[in-house]
């Protein structure tokens, strides 16, 4: 049974019976048992949204989490509530698309927890008001949703798959967007570009890393309940998006994370190199 961490992250456990049936009219019967004994995972963004959603989901199935933030009171916030739930967790505080930062917040983590076998580049920033089509794009704006987004990425793997070298093996998880997969009216240049260029990287580091037993796999989100979205979902749009996917509305954060779970799982140990799409639909139509 894997531990119950957080409000939201419910137990594993087996199931059988139910309305499913194998072909031969068998009981489907799972044994679901903790996912990620003895791994420790240093999760980006894990402060707020789907980062502390992930946080406490990979705690619950027996990982301890590196939470690693710009913001203080959030990571710090995620820490207790899975300290409360009987989760081990450390915070490092720093902005992740500065590589001296990133340096610093890896090295605490592992001297915290010894090891390291996932590396979850989950933070992100999506500025609708500010990052818009290329016409109105200023340098400043463009770097900085740039280096969020995508440098991050270059920082944390560069550090951190020494680690996981030295581990034996682990999963990189990279966090993309349905924005990286086609053009929107509503444009987000920098943030789209930043998403599209993170699926060639995730695809280098899937290939050059291989051999060391690392894999390396991208999540698109479709939209997100989030405090990312919060600022921008008036009731309008709210109404447009749920029309726009088939599944009918927007997703939750857990329906993310357990598709990270799943990636930084043994149960994808044949993955790697892949985008999964976690949209609702809404890019199959
Ligand atoms: N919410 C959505 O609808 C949606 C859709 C597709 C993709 N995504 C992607 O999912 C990921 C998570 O998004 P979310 O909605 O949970 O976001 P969120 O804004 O709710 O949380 C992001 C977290 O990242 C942290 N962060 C931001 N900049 C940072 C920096 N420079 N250094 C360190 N930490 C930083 C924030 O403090 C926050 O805790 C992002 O990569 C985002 O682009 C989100």
């Amino acid at each position: 049974m894997a531990r119950r961490v957080g409000s939201s992250a419910g137990s594993a456990r087996a199931i059988s019976g139910g309305r499913h049936r194998q072909g031969g009219g068998a009981p489907l019967r799972v044994e679901l048992g903790p996912r990620l004994p003895g791994k420790v995972a240093f999760i980006t963004g894990a402060g707020m949204g789907m980062g502390r959603e992930a946080s406490l989901l990979f705690a619950a199935h027996g990982a301890r989490i590196v939470v690693a933030d710009i913001n203080a009171e959030a990571a710090q916030e995620t820490v207790e509530l899975m300290r409360k739930a009987g989760g081990e967790a450390h915070a490092v505080l720093g902005d992740v698309a500065v590589e001296a930062d990133v340096k610093r917040m890896i090295a605490t983590g592992v001297q915290a927890f010894g090891a390291l076998h996932i590396l979850y580049n989950n933070a992100g920033v999506l500025w609708k008001d500010r990052d818009r089509s290329v016409l109105e794009t200023d340098e400043a704006q463009w770097d900085r949703v740039v280096a969020i987004n995508l440098k991050s990425v270059v920082w944390v793997t560069k550090h951190g798959i020494p680690h996981l070298r030295k581990a034996g093996g682990g999963s990189i998880i990279n966090v993309g967007s349905v924005s990286a997969l086609a053009g929107f009216t509503r444009a987000q240049d920098a943030y789209t570009s930043a998403k599209g260029a993170l699926i060639s990287l995730t695809k280098s580091l899937a290939i050059q890393f291989a051999k060391d037993n690392i894999r390396c796999n991208i999540i698109h989100p479709g939209i997100v309940e989030t405090p990312m979205q919060a600022p921008y979902l008036t009731e309008a749009l709210r109404k447009e998006f749920q029309a726009g996917i088939p599944l009918g509305r927007i997703a939750h954060p857990r329906e993310i994370a357990s598709v990270a779970l799943f990636l930084a799982s043994d149960e994808s140990s044949f993955m790697t190199g892949a985008e999964v799409v976690v949209d609702g639909g809404f890019t199959a139509q």
